[in-house]
């Protein structure tokens, strides 16, 4: 279980997370959702220890924050938002840095079979800086599985932190990654997603935390955050939740008579 409390950070001086408390659970895909700036990259970069911040966040009950480096790297692997990489690197090259920072033991092989399971079976010897960026996404996806890639190690369930991990995808890319995260989750692992897209949340996430201006609105299960009230208080915005025609997933629109 990972649980976040009265996080705060400030960035240039102005407070961007205000006591943000946030749980999840392995075997969960808990996703974060919330308005362009209301502290999602933040809060995710607290809990990875990326930025400095008052509050705790505990892993299995253990301070993160006194967690040595590597035992963080053996549990836990990060997507960020963007990564530029500013060397001529193949594809191979990179993901192979996920297979450095794993606590497992594995073959090159590793690289491959993480870059068949994002679909790009066959880009090892391409160079990163040309491919597209949907490519790139994937390529990094590829890495941060390869250092986590049992979703259950010896100290217990290992996480995906993932920033916005299918922004740049097409549909069938989408859905693709989305089920792969949903499986490394019912293996036992666990997976913090922030997302932009509210469909593809709202049929993937066990949970989902809604930030508005540094704070959670609300955390649950999708029933009790994807609503009309809260999504439209969240995004400044009329919305209207949907039932979707076939199946009991809801569907997100914006409520287009309030449009003048
Ligand atoms: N390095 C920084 N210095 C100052 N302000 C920042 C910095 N990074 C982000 N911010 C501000 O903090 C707020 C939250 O940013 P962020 O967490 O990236 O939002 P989100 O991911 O939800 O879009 C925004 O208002 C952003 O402008
Ligand atoms: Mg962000």
């Amino acid at each position: 279980m990972l649980d976040a409390r009265d996080i705060r950070v400030s960035l240039a001086g102005t407070p961007v997370l205000q006591g943000v408390h946030f749980r999840a659970r392995p075997g969960q895909v808990t996703t974060i959702v919330g308005p362009n700036g209301s502290g999602k990259t933040t809060l995710l970069r607290a809990m990875t220890q990326e930025a400095s911040y008052s509050g705790e966040v505990t892993l299995d009950g253990e301070d993160i924050s006194r967690l040595p480096g590597w035992q963080l790297a053996a549990r836990r692997a990060v997507l960020p938002q963007a990564s530029r990489i500013a060397f001529p690197f193949t594809v191979f090259e990179i993901v192979r840095l996920g297979l450095t920072a794993s606590a497992e033991a594995a073959q090159e092989s590793r690289v491959s079979e993480a870059l068949d399971r994002v679909g790009l079976a066959g880009f090892e010897g391409r160079f990163y800086q040309e491919l597209s960026g949907g490519e790139q996404q994937r390529v990094q996806l590829a890495r941060v599985l390869t250092q986590v890639w049992e979703p259950i190690g010896a100290e217990g369930a290992r996480w995906l932190f993932l920033d916005e991990p299918v922004s740049s995808l097409d549909i069938g890319h989408q859905l693709e990654v989305m089920s792969l995260l949903a499986a490394y989750a019912q293996a036992g692992g666990g997976v913090i997603a922030v997302m932009h897209d509210l469909n593809l949340t709202a049929m993937y996430a066990d949970d989902i935390a809604i930030l508005a201006d540094g704070r959670v609105l609300r955390q649950g299960p999708p029933s009790a955050v994807l609503t009309d009230s809260l999504l439209s208080e969240a995004y400044g915005c009329a919305v209207r939740v949907n039932a979707a025609p076939a199946g009991d997933v809801p569907f997100i629109l914006p409520h287009m008579a309030s449009i003048s």
